[in-house]
């Protein structure tokens, strides 16, 4: 007895010890592709210094060379002391496959001043026997493929059945217009909700660019969602170039006044709107706008006339903007059904498609055309519009 009571003890002793080993928790995945950068981010079981390791694809001999390295910064200064990494890979070419590989290096111990403590370090590839590749975004070039997934709420098990036959490869990236979790409470339950299914889908070499949904301006965990999803300037709202296509990604806020009660004094959302109203004002001015052969626009709740307050509030605000600007079509999701706006109906001068909370939609920018399909499980494809292009390069 004695001695089996020994072996359990030394069983468990060992597994306390694999346990309490710096592991990769989750990730990586791919966040802000521009057509010079992404952001890398992963999590560790304990707090470590990261970093990625990126070179071309093409490099003859890849891995026998010295690559660039990558931390993540604050003025001059590496992070280390986190277990949440999101690494700014900088300085690529564009339009060009790379691989890279990411590493941490425990933090032991941190009594004071620089006097860290540094455990082993962790190559999460290693074990993989090759690298992560990505492509970044093309710098010129009409044509653009991507699929929009939406009003997701935690269902990882239905959007990885829904995804099951998309060949991620083809694609430049993929959106989440929002709504992927029904709240924001941890980064544990985000993990969860979508993010280790988008891992296992696409997300180690296809970036996610990510839009809000009102759903997850809700939760105890909320102001930390965008340090999940690094974009630029630390805003949910940016506008993004592949190739030609422009992609403008637009922020909703929440869909009831900012005073009503299932908000409990939390909302400012009409001041935010207004906000992100003036920048959307000067991003249709800028030359990545005005010299795109196609306009995208990304918003999770439809702009509406008549509807709740946040859908009149963006049709307000939003809506005379992108009239003027000259948009070629609106995405959005929200409404847990499938619906189409031709362009010229009900005040807006371009096309809104809102997917259903069943399907994802695909779209294939090419020279003249965007073709949006909405499709749904096991490849069903249910709707079929075509939008020509106005602007020809
Ligand atoms: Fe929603």
């Amino acid at each position: 007895m004695k001695k089996l009571l020994f072996v359990l003890a030394g069983v468990a002793f060992a597994w306390t010890a694999v346990a309490q080993e710096l592991r990769i928790t989750h990730g990586p995945y791919l966040c802000d592709m521009t057509h010079d950068g992404v952001t890398v981010v992963w999590t560790t079981s304990k707090p470590a210094l990261s970093w990625v390791e990126a070179s071309p694809a093409d490099s003859l001999n890849a891995p026998a060379l010295r690559q660039a390295r990558y931390y993540q910064t604050v003025a001059g200064r590496k992070l280390a002391c986190r277990t949440l990494h999101a690494v700014r890979v900088r300085g690529l070419q564009p339009g060009t496959d790379y691989r890279y590989r990411i590493f941490s290096q425990e933090v032991q111990s941190w009594p004071d001043v620089n006097n860290v403590t540094y455990g082993k370090t962790l190559d999460a590839d290693a074990s993989r026997r090759r690298a992560y590749e990505f492509r970044t975004f093309p710098q010129a070039g009409s044509g653009c493929s991507f699929i929009v997934l939406n009003d997701i709420h935690g269902k990882a098990d239905y959007m990885t059945r829904l995804c099951k036959s998309v060949d991620f490869s083809k694609l430049g990236f993929v959106a989440f217009n929002g709504d992927m979790s029904s709240s924001v409470e941890s980064g544990e339950q985000l993990f969860k909700a979508y993010l280790d299914a988008s891992v296992s889908l696409f997300a180690t070499g296809t970036p996610i660019l990510f839009t809000r949904g009102n759903h997850e301006t809700r939760g105890v965990f909320a102001d930390s969602l965008g340090d999940y999803f690094p974009g630029q300037d630390g805003r949910f709202y940016g506008i993004y170039r592949y190739g030609d296509v422009c992609i403008l990604l637009l922020d909703c806020g929440e869909d009831k006044p900012d005073d009503h009660a299932e908000y409990n004094g939390l909302a400012d959302y009409d001041a935010y709107r207004t906000e992100e109203c003036e920048w959307l004002k000067r991003a249709v001015r800028s030359d990545e706008f005005l010299s795109a052969s196609a306009r995208i626009v990304l918003l999770h709740i439809p702009p509406m006339a008549e509807a709740w307050h946040g859908s009149v509030h963006l049709n307000e605000l939003f809506v005379p903007v992108l009239n003027e600007a000259g948009i070629d079509l609106m995405l959005c999701g929200h409404d847990h059904a499938y619906s189409f706006r031709p362009a010229g109906e009900q005040g807006t001068q371009f096309p809104i498609v809102v997917n259903d909370n069943k399907s994802y939609v695909r779209c294939d920018v090419a020279d003249s055309l965007i073709c949006v399909q909405v499709v749904g499980l096991r490849e069903k494809v249910a709707h079929v519009h075509e939008f020509p292009l106005k602007r020809q390069f």
